[in-house]
């Protein structure tokens, strides 16, 4: 299974994403962790030092085919090439960033990411995690089109809110069989209570809801991954859940 995170800056897509791909591992799945931001930090989040990543995903591994771009060698190759080993067994692979000033788009980089997605679902048994950007470019890319759920992170605030739903409407457009939102950052009910009746009021599913917890931000401020840092969290809890149900093909209960 393939499950893109997008959402508004900020809203804790990277989070969400890292701790989420370690669980899933954890359980006993082979999973890849795919860093589809052109500032890249899923790494810090996941607990992989800077100087021990892999080269990044290069456009020229894409060859342009009648259906799209897909990569040129097999998957299994790319993946020993471009990924590092990350804890609990994820492996962790990066889109190409920007190396110099002026140096044009990402388009080709976004194109890989796609290709890559797409040749990963022949994998069986894989689980693909691939954490975007905020800019909705994504969707007009097409970086996460061979994702079989698009997860949409909001906080409960309206402009985070809007953004969620102009990817959501973007997404429909696109062959994403699923797409849904998950409240984070919900510090009270009502936090929840009103993602849930924007979600309602315009036909969006919630998938789950995360709390606000400061041991996210004390985790951060050490830079290190929440998992190791206070693996009993809240968040931790919720999002094993969250993911547990979205591999199984379930609903979660999703009231903070
Ligand atoms: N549930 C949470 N409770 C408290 N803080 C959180 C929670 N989730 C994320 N954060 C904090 O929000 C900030 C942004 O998180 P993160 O980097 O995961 O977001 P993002 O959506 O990936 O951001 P970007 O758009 O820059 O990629 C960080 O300081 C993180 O610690
Ligand atoms: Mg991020």
């Amino acid at each position: 299974m393939r499950i893109a995170v997008a959402g508004k800056g900020g809203a804790g897509k990277t989070t969400i994403c890292a701790t989420a791909a370690r669980l899933m591992a954890r359980s006993g799945r082979r999973v890849v962790a795919i860093d589809g931001d052109t500032n890249p930090n899923l790494h810090a989040a996941i607990g992989v030092d800077a100087a021990d990543v892999a080269p990044f995903l290069s456009p020229s591994l894409v060859s342009r085919r009648f259906d799209g771009p897909r990569l040129a060698a097999p998957v299994d190759e790319v993946l020993d090439q471009h990924s590092a080993p990350a804890p609990d067994g994820v492996r962790l692979v990066r889109m190409g960033m920007p190396q110099h000033a002026d140096e044009g788009c990402m388009c080709s980089a976004h194109a890989t990411v796609s290709a890559f997605l797409a040749d990963l679902g022949a994998a069986s048994g894989t689980v693909a995690l691939l954490d975007l950007e905020a800019s909705p470019e994504h969707l007009s890319r097409g970086t996460a089109r061979h994702s079989d759920v698009l997860l949409l992170v909001a906080e409960p605030y309206y402009r985070s809110l809007e953004a969620v739903r102009l990817q959501a409407s973007l997404a429909a457009e696109t062959s994403i069989s699923r797409v849904a939102v998950v409240a984070n950052k919900c510090r009270q009910p009502s936090d929840f209570d009103a993602i849930e009746e924007y979600c309602d009021r315009h036909g969006l599913e919630l998938a789950g809801s995360v709390p606000w917890s400061e041991a996210v931000l004390d985790a951060d401020a050490e830079s290190r991954p929440l998992l190791d840092h206070t693996p009993g969290d809240a968040v931790v809890a919720k999002l094993d859940e969250l993911f547990g149900a979205l591999l199984a093909g379930s609903q979660v209960e999703v009231k903070a």
